[in-house]
């Protein structure tokens, strides 16, 4: 029997409520498919920053390294200045174990409500591949004068033809295996940021020339894709991008889908150790009130699953997912007519009952 061992970091607010309704859906699967794993609890966050000062202990990245998986809750803690726990934690996480992906799928599930008038589960399936270790996000830059008139602040996008590179093959080996329109869009700017997507396009096409020409290229500016996942959200099967664009389109994304209570992504080290999150926040105004929705945890589990390689467990927590939205009222907090314990119930039990 395979066995797996997964870090489990519950994190801030509303995070450790998720997280243990995700964990009650992998007991169900692990008993259904036939694997076993074992998990261990980490502490990391906002209530431990504030005892010990400390936001990730120089140990535990190495701690973290031995582990198949990564399931994280919510970083983010009303009391802790901004920046603090997201650059120590969680940027220092994706950073240090070379998550260079970010795999965010936008699925609009049946019986799921979208703002978008006119479309349904036809037209929201596309996924988004961004950019996770580079961009603006590495922290490049600085201040001169600070404080004074004369003040100038520099942020700097890094760009490397290595970690561009290597994001565009995930992309491109991505877009192969769903088959689905087997197009992928990159999604820039070159009409202003002239030197970082001209690499990023270059390489795009170098890359797709050579290694993938059974896939389609396609290419949009980052302002028009934001316009087009409203208007012809249809138009999309892949779509990969740099570390701020793809911040910014998956919040769009998890709108279209249904919100932050549905929308899960994984930080993938294909090579290493990957981290498998709801990408909603803490959510600190619901905490320890069981009514905040699991299902993007849940669907973090789903993507964890995925990506360890247990491909059947996966498709069967996927249907246990879909079997359970068709029972919700509502996606917000408080609206799903159950609660979050009950939601998580749910979906065990569909994982159970499912036929082999
Ligand atoms: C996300 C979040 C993070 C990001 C923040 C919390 C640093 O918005 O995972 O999308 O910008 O990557
Ligand atoms: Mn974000």
């Amino acid at each position: 029997m395979k066995s797996y061992k997964i870090a489990v970091l519950p994190g801030d607010g509303t995070g450790p409520e998720v997280v243990a309704e995700g964990m009650k859906a992998l007991a169900a699967l692990a008993d259904r498919v036939g694997f076993s794993y074992e998990s261990a609890d980490f502490d990391f966050g906002g209530d431990r920053y504030l005892r010990t000062g400390e936001t990730l202990p120089d140990s535990a990245v190495d701690e973290l390294r031995q582990f198949d998986a990564i399931y994280l809750g919510a970083i983010g803690h009303p009391d802790v200045k901004p920046g603090i726990l997201e650059k120590g934690i969680l940027l220092r996480l994706r950073f240090e174990l070379d998550q260079y992906i970010n795999l965010r799928p936008v699925k609009l599930y049946p019986n799921v409500p979208t703002p978008i008038k006119d479309k349904g589960p036809e037209e929201i399936d596309f996924v988004v591949v961004r950019e996770n270790t580079e961009g603006i996000y590495t922290g490049a830059g600085g201040f001169f004068k600070k404080g004074t008139p004369d003040e100038i602040a520099v942020q700097e996008s890094i760009n490397t033809r290595k970690g561009v590179e290597r994001c565009l093959r995930y992309a491109f080996d991505y877009t192969r295996r769903r088959n689905k329109d087997r197009t992928l869009t990159l999604c820039g700017k070159t009409n202003v940021l002239t030197y970082a997507f001209d690499l990023w396009e270059r390489a795009f096409h170098e890359v797709g020339e050579a290694d993938y020409g059974d896939i389609r290229r396609d290419y949009a500016h980052v302002d028009a894709i934001c316009m087009w996942m409203v208007k012809n959200p249809e138009w999309f099967d892949v779509i990969v991008t740099d570390n701020i664009f793809g911040d910014i389109i998956t919040d769009l994304g998890a709108m279209i889908q249904g919100g932050m209570g549905i929308a899960a992504g994984g930080n993938i080290n294909p090579e290493g150790v990957s981290m498998f999150e709801p990408i909603g926040g803490s959510a600190p105004k619901y905490t320890g009130r069981n009514v905040i929705n699991p299902m993007a945890a849940i669907g973090a589990c789903q993507l964890m699953v995925d990506t360890l390689g247990e491909h059947e467990g996966a498709a069967i927590l996927e249907a246990a997912i879909v079997s359970t939205l068709q029972q919700l009222k509502g996606m917000g907090a408080g609206e799903m007519g159950y609660s979050t314990s009950e939601v998580g119930d749910l979906v065990a039990g569909a994982v159970t009952a499912a036929s082999p």
